[in-house]
């Protein structure tokens, strides 16, 4: 097992991701872990993560001692290597040539980190970004790797086994830094690499039964992946002390209330609460034409319902949520400044803080696909783990205007139909998401021998990994064509197709 020791760089989850993926079990703590507490960890090897302070600043966060004193490998990345050596005897300046984004380093020696993967004389593409840098090296160190604003890009001291990089490999923009890491995680710290899903799985379910002991547990069930994994895994972990509650605010795709009350009910045997709220939701949002007013309604009106229905349990003692890594980090400020609310985000995130109670989210160390990962390791079928994301406040957000029934019913044909065509031409897999818009306007069209005038529907497909960027997906023309004579042959009410072709930025996915 390996720690990865966090002083707050964004991209720590990174890290562990990397090092999951390498087959070896990590955790991440932050840098103010107790030395006995790393002991008795007892890892084979420590990373230390990045981070936005300086070694200068007055509190810097300090590596603990047990780091060094345990003799296990270490690898320092940017902060961590400056830190490292700082403690160790060497220099760290602040220097003018800063270096942020897509750099090249120059491999000037050949070490363990990189053994296999590059070799003395090749030059690297590697992701920066420093303000400070090491000038000197403490007793026992080499440089192996120089960038023109480091020169001490990579440095190792292989007696000891320390290492420390100045750029970030747990990035995609690092190409071969995924190498790196399962250098040090295998050859150089001596990890197997045979640690799986299953294992994850069955530590998460020993962590939950420790966690909630006999207490009781309620879950918000959206039919979505996290929620279903987080659900089903805590099943696993509790049983009946878990009841779910479906809240069905009448703004699903077609069948998909269905196929969640069949699943966990059915396949499951979990206690689920559904509760149709259709009514509830459609009057409040009958003049509603407000994106963030949608938005805010429809997020009020669910955490009434919920804790409606939480409160006929009675008793609970914890809320699960299938909170995701992005979903921490997003919510987290990357400048540190204010930043503009685009939407207001809703999910079942904004329960927390109303309800106090104590949380349950197995996954919030979890990115999306490892989320699948874990799901089929669960046997959740695969139409709800490999589903495409579903925003909390459901078709509302993608009909511009007010909404009611028929919109709704109008939009379902549409979107089933892109859907099937989507499956049937083996794409759903390659898309992030797709889904159909209903527009607000009517045009004019010629079918049969008749003038119709009917509304338009847009089409919108997405390739992203995270949600947070997005391009749009180029279909050949063919498939479009066949998508759109099929809803405007098949779907009374819609006469024009068209397709969105923005990107993320400057669009966002949804349209409100
Ligand atoms: P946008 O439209 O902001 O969407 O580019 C980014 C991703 O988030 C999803 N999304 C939501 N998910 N509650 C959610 O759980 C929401 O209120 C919400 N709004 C958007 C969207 O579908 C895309 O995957």
């Amino acid at each position: 097992r390996v720690l990865i020791l966090d002083f707050g760089s964004q991209v720590t989850q990174l890290i562990a991701r990397r090092v999951r993926e390498s087959g070896v079990y990590c955790e991440i703590w932050p840098f103010t872990a107790t030395d006995e507490r790393i002991r008795a960890f007892a890892p084979r090897g420590i990373i230390l993560s990045g981070s936005p302070a300086s070694v200068h600043d007055e509190n810097a966060p300090a590596i603990p001692d047990a780091v060094f004193a345990l003799g296990v490998p270490v690898l320092g990345i940017c902060y961590g290597q400056q830190a490292m050596c700082r403690v160790l005897g060497g220099k760290v300046e602040t220097h003018e040539h800063r270096e942020f984004g897509r750099a090249h380093i120059d491999i000037t020696e050949d070490c363990a980190l990189f053994r296999g993967t590059w070799a003395r004389g090749n030059r690297e593409q590697v992701w920066m970004s420093h303000g400070d840098r090491v000038t000197s090296l403490p007793p026992g160190f080499r440089a192996v790797a120089v960038s023109e604003g480091a020169p001490f890009a990579i440095i190792a001291d292989e007696g000891r086994r320390l290492y420390g990089v100045q750029f970030h490999p747990e990035v995609v923009h690092t190409p071969h830094g995924a190498s790196l890491i399962r250098n040090f995680t295998h050859d150089v710290a001596g990890c197997k690499g045979n640690w799986t899903m299953a294992g994850f799985r069955d530590l998460e379910i020993a962590k939950i039964r420790e966690q909630v002991g006999t207490g009781r547990v309620i879950c918000g069930l959206s039919g979505g992946v996290d929620s279903s994994v987080a659900a089903v895994l805590i099943h696993e972990a509790i049983g009946d002390q878990l009841t779910c509650i479906f809240v069905d605010h009448g703004m699903l795709r077609a069948g998909e209330a269905e196929e969640v009350v069949s699943t966990f009910r059915g396949r499951f045997n979990i206690r689920l609460i559904h509760r149709d709220a259709s009514d509830l939701f459609l009057d409040a949002l009958k003049d509603v034409t407000d994106p963030e007013i949608k938005r805010k309604t429809i997020g009020r009106l669910f955490i009434e319902v919920f804790e409606q229905e939480a409160a006929k349990i009675g008793g609970a003692d914890f809320l699960a949520q299938g909170t995701l890594y992005p979903d921490v980090i997003e919510s987290v400020s990357f400048t540190g400044g204010p930043s503009v609310t685009i939407k207001s985000h809703h999910n079942v995130g904004g329960l927390p803080e109303r309800m106090n109670m104590k949380l349950v989210e197995p996954l919030r160390e979890l990115f999306k696909d490892e989320v699948r990962d874990l799901g089929r390791e669960l046997d959740i079928p695969e139409s709800i783990v490999g589903r495409h994301p579903f925003p909390g406040p459901g078709l509302a957000i993608r009909i511009p205007g007010a909404i009611d029934r028929d919109k709704l019913a109008l939009l379902r044909k549409v979107d089933t139909i892109y859907l099937e065509e989507i499956r049937r031409a083996g794409l759903y897999d390659a898309i992030w998401q797709a889904f159909a818009v209903l527009l607000p306007v009517r045009t004019v069209g010629v079918m049969g021998d008749g003038r119709t005038y009917d509304q338009a529907c847009a089409l919108r497909a997405v390739t992203s990994t995270d949600g947070m960027t997005a391009e749009f997906y180029p279909f050949d023309m063919a498939f479009l064509n066949r998508v759109a004579s099929r809803i405007v042959n098949e779907v009374r009410g819609i006469n024009r197709v068209t397709y969105d072709i923005t990107s993320k930025p400057p669009g966002t996915i949804e349209w409100e």
